[in-house]
């Protein structure tokens, strides 16, 4: 290479030439140090170049091993196997069930002040989510809304799995005071005095109690701590209550069969695996694009998300800590820890007197994961139909996907217990990567769209 002359070597020329070194002196530098500067502009240009053509050039579409084939079926909505029976509920699969939970979880009037029923939270048009941070109804709940759709696949239930079943969790807002607010005793009335609901209650459970002498039955009252219809319950005879307490249960399993049919439809990406599983990669490639396609291979692979979001329902159904940092002002949340106590005391669990199972394996409950692992640790969510759904996790501390993505690519230290989660190292491209990929999970649920709106008649009668 030859000798380069310089700005600087220029006004270098015009000075005293003399008191210069040498290379001053002829306004020449030397050709090694010519050579590194060329080289260093070089090297600095390609990694310029470099680093845009990570992010700029067009991501191609992966071909995939056939142990990576496998494990892409496995989250297949074709692997989804058929509903899980529920043996603690007799009534889960009968269609006649399904059409009065229908009612019964479009219905206000099961609230205490008349204006909140389930949809008012697990709204149809947001995938049976509301759209807050937290729910609020009467009051403000702690947590995020989650979907309902596909729990009928879940063990657990609620962000810390303290309910088993799908009937006895909706038992707990229909009383909670900051939710439906309404009462046990309320609500058999309000089946009762409904000829409707009457007779669709008699035809699945048999004949209501009698719930004429007020003595017997006030008109509120449960087993709510701290406030009148506690005493008021507390009042009644023991055979009394239980007579309510089997028709508020009653109510729950209603309300799980018309749950039971919220499945999730098929998706972009379940078309995308149906046509590399028969080797048609060019029909594959119509259904997902490069990145799309990318950002699965990112998936199940150096972002490790299939650890815990496996299977179909792209959930392992278990309970994890990943670290997310409670919202400000709240103290983080123990999750699982205490979640498992509650399940374990609660009277309408799969062991208790409510279940109409005769056998009571009940081998979910009994074997359940606990201890310090536990610790803050929630259940993960199913990734289907996450579109609409924001803010994410479990107090809606989640803005949009994208900040969910930089948070499992940071994985930062627990606030509570430990994050089980390391960081990943994933850069922008490969974040969006992801996020578009879990985008291509959306798909309208496999139920019929009567289930998905308030059934036709309900609101006339109001
Ligand atoms: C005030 C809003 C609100 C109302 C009303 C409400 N829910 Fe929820 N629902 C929530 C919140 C918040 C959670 C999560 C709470 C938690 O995990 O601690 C939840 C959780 C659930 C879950 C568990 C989902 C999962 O993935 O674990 C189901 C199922 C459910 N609700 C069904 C119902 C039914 C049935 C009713 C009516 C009887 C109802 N909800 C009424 C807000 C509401
Ligand atoms: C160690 C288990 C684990 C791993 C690994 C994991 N997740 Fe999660 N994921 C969870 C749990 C648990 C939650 C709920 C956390 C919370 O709300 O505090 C969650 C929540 C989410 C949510 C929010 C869903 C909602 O409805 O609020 C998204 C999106 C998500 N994960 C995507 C991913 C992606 C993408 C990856 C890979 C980069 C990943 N997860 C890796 C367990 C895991």
């Amino acid at each position: 290479m030859s000798e380069v002359p310089l700005h600087g070597a220029e006004y270098g020329r015009s000075t005293d030439d003399a008191s210069r070194p040498t290379k001053w002196r002829t306004g020449r530098i030397s050709p090694i140090y010519a050579f590194i500067a060329t080289g260093l502009a070089v090297a600095l240009v390609g990694a310029v170049f470099g680093a845009a053509w990570k992010y700029l050039r067009p991501a191609v579409h992966p071909t995939w091993a056939d142990d990576e084939l496998q494990v892409i079926e496995s989250l297949w909505i074709a692997n989804l196997p058929p509903l899980p029976p529920d043996p603690s509920n007799a009534v889960a699969d009968d269609p006649r069930a399904a059409r009065f939970g229908h009612r019964l979880f479009f219905d206000p009037r099961l609230s205490g002040n008349g204006e909140f029923a389930c949809s008012s939270c697990h709204r149809p048009d947001l995938r049976f989510t509301d759209g807050r941070h937290i729910a609020a109804a009467l009051g403000n709940s702690k947590r995020n809304t989650p979907s309902i759709v596909g729990t009928a696949y879940s063990p657990w239930l609620y962000w810390d799995g303290r309910k088993d079943s799908q009937w006895s969790q909706a038992l707990s807002p229909l009383e909670d005071p900051n939710e439906q607010g309404g009462n046990r005793v309320a609500l058999a009335r309000l089946v009762s005095g409904d000829s409707g609901y009457r007779q669709a209650y008699t035809a699945l459970f048999g004949a209501m109690p009698d719930l004429s002498d007020a003595n017997r039955f006030p008109a509120a009252a449960g087993p709510i701590p701290g406030t009148p219809l506690e005493s008021a319950w507390n009042a009644m005879n023991r055979a009394d209550r239980e007579a309510v307490t089997r028709v508020f249960v009653n109510i729950g399993k209603a309300i799980a069969a018309y749950e039971r049919l919220l499945v999730p439809g098929i998706s972009r990406f379940d078309r995308y695996v149906e046509a590399s599983a028969r080797g048609d990669t060019s029909l594959a490639e119509t259904m997902l694009n490069a990145d799309e396609a990318v950002g699965l291979r990112l998936f199940i692979g150096k972002a490790r998300c299939i650890e815990c979001h496996n299977g179909p329902l792209l959930t392992n159904h278990e309970f994890h800590n990943t670290g997310i940092i409670s919202a400000p002002g709240t103290v983080p949340d123990r999750g699982r820890i205490d979640g498992i106590r509650l399940v374990r005391n609660d009277p309408f669990n799969c062991l208790g007197a409510y279940s109409d199972d005769p056998v009571k394996d009940c081998a979910e409950l009994r074997f359940a994961r606990t201890g310090a692992e536990v610790v803050g640790a929630l259940r993960t969510p199913s990734l289907r139909n996450l579109q609409g759904t924001a803010p994410y996790s479990h107090q809606g501390q989640t803005p949009s996907l994208g900040q969910m993505m930089r948070h499992y690519d940071r994985a930062p230290l627990a606030m509570i217990g430990h994050n089980e989660a390391k960081p990943l190292g994933l850069n922008p491209r490969e974040r969006a990567q992801l996020e578009a990929f879990l985008a291509t999970l959306d798909a309208p649920l496999a139920a019929a769209p009567r289930w998905l709106a308030p059934p036709p008649g309900l609101m006339a009668s109001l």
